[in-house]
């Protein structure tokens, strides 16, 4: 599969994301840096992909993998691509963030935080470190979005207790989040994520709410 001539559509410090050049709701992720442990990061996304589709889980807060194929570019990796309901490449969670900032405007971000903290809870989803970065907002109507997660999935450690262990997936999972929380200050984010009765609730009919109007940029 030929990639060289496409731009990608998004680079973190190890893969390259493409879009499919013959599928518009895939893309290919390649490994181009070993360093950090590239090749370690991706086998390890890889062995939790196979944990998650062995069980029955949401797919909505997740792309799904869809194997290799072999590229220009080395081995590919294929996922959904994440669009917008317009058709547009999802952008991530620091772009609006970044936005917000600008804005003072961060209302739309506590409901979409708190919906994700529960989906992921109740599909038992271990994540290592929250990134903006790794984190797309996808938009699915006019009026509302919801996080999806690209990256860093799973967890490192050999023995996967999180994973199974409903107590060690609570106490892992409030320590990540207060990470997340406190990166989030510095864009002047400071909601404290305190899940609330009406949130859970809606967790039922998800994603039927609105989301508060996301900030826009000037020119789009
Ligand atoms: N499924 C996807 N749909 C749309 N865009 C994506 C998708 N996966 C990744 N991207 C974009 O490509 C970028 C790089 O992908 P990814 O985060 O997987 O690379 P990485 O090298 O593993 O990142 P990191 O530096 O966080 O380790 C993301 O930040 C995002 O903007
Ligand atoms: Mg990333």
């Amino acid at each position: 599969m030929q990639l060289n001539l496409s731009t990608p559509i998004g680079k973190g410090r190890h893969r390259q994301c493409y879009a499919h050049p013959a599928n518009q709701n895939l893309c290919i992720k390649i490994v181009h840096s070993l360093a950090h442990g590239g090749d370690k990061e991706l086998n390890r996304e890889l062995k939790y992909y196979r944990h998650l589709q062995a069980r029955t889980i949401n797919w909505d807060i997740l792309p799904r993998y869809h194997g290799q194929v072999a590229t220009d570019q080395g081995t590919g990796y294929v996922y959904d691509l994440v669009r917008d309901y317009n058709g547009d490449v999802s952008r991530d969670l620091g772009f609006y963030l970044n936005l917000g900032q600008q804005e003072n405007n961060f209302a739309w971000l506590t409901p979409l935080l708190a919906m994700l903290r529960l989906q992921l809870a109740q599909n038992r989803i271990v994540t290592m470190t929250l990134k903006p970065g790794n984190i797309l907002v996808k938009r699915i109507s006019q009026d509302q979005a919801i996080l999806v997660i690209v990256d860093n999935i799973g967890e490192a450690s050999l023995i996967p207790a999180a994973s199974y262990i409903p107590y060690f997936y609570a106490k892992k999972m409030t320590r990540i989040w207060r990470r997340f929380m406190q990166l989030l200050e510095k864009y002047g984010y400071n909601a404290p994520l305190a899940i609330t009765r009406a949130d859970k609730k809606q967790l039922h009919s998800w994603p039927a709410q609105s989301t508060p109007a996301l900030p826009a940029p000037a020119h789009r």
